[in-house]
């Protein structure tokens, strides 16, 4: 990527997130049928929560930092660049307890405000075709863990080619914007979607790029057909 492309990016992302924030969890239900719920919870149990400290990066609303509770997780940080994310994350989460409430705040997926070694897991769901430099977001996500710890995941991915790929292409280049003009009513917001997958490496070479940043015993689920996949690793 460019340089000018590393520095307008987030800016563009980050504006972006704040615009869909108000119907962002009602699009999710609505374009995955719901099962974007059931992803959620795949990767958080990949995640071996019990007990640990874990980081959600890019937390959005909050989703997959609250299911890292509700699994047992002993303190939970959610942390995001967009500013009215974090601000339904945080109406979303008042509703917890204070003392189990995850921890919200605002850092870059690409200099992550932590010390090393600070967490046990690190996850993220549907975030890292949205950042400027994946192997560095690998890179930071890597150096926040402690030995044994674990970086988790989830995103779309490119279905293999057939059938199932060929009408997902359909639903998920035509029929998403069309649902997000009439829902969200912000068609640039779900075309951008379906655009940010087709330069996205496919599973296996985001596999690699997560050895590449250190990451050891790497393996993925493809989950819907492939078009989703969870990755593991760990932080040797
Ligand atoms: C598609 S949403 C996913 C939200 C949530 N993880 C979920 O599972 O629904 C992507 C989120 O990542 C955030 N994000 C994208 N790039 C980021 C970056 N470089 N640093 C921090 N947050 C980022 C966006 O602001 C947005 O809230």
């Amino acid at each position: 990527m460019r340089t000018a492309d590393l520095e307008e990016k987030p800016r563009r992302v980050g504006s972006m997130f704040n615009r869909i924030v108000p119907h962002y969890d009602l699009m999710n239900t609505l374009m995955t049928g719901g099962r974007d719920r059931a992803w959620r919870r795949l990767a958080v149990s990949m995640s071996q929560p019990a007990g640990a400290d874990g980081l959600d990066v890019g937390t959005g609303t909050a989703e997959l930092a609250l299911e890292l509770r509700r699994q047992g997780a002993r303190s939970v940080v959610g942390v995001d660049f967009s500013w009215e994310m974090l601000r339904a994350a945080r109406h979303k989460t008042s509703a917890s307890d204070t003392t189990t409430a995850p921890l919200l705040l605002a850092g870059d997926a690409l200099n992550l405000p932590f010390p090393d070694q600070s967490f046990d897991l690190v996850i993220s769901g549907f975030v890292i075709r949205n950042v400027a430099d994946i192997a560095q977001a690998f890179h930071e996500m890597r150096r926040v863990l402690r030995p044994g710890g674990r970086v988790v995941c989830l995103e779309i991915t490119h279905p293999r080619p057939g059938l199932f790929a060929r009408l997902f292409r359909l639903y998920f280049y035509r029929l998403v914007p069309l649902l997000g003009s009439l829902i969200a009513r912000d068609f640039d917001a779900y075309r951008y979607l379906p655009n940010s997958l087709t330069s996205f490496p496919p599973a296996d070479g985001l596999a690699r790029l997560m050895e590449g940043a250190g990451l050891v015993d790497v393996q993925y689920q493809l989950l819907s057909g492939g078009s989703v996949a969870v990755h593991r690793g760990y932080r040797a």
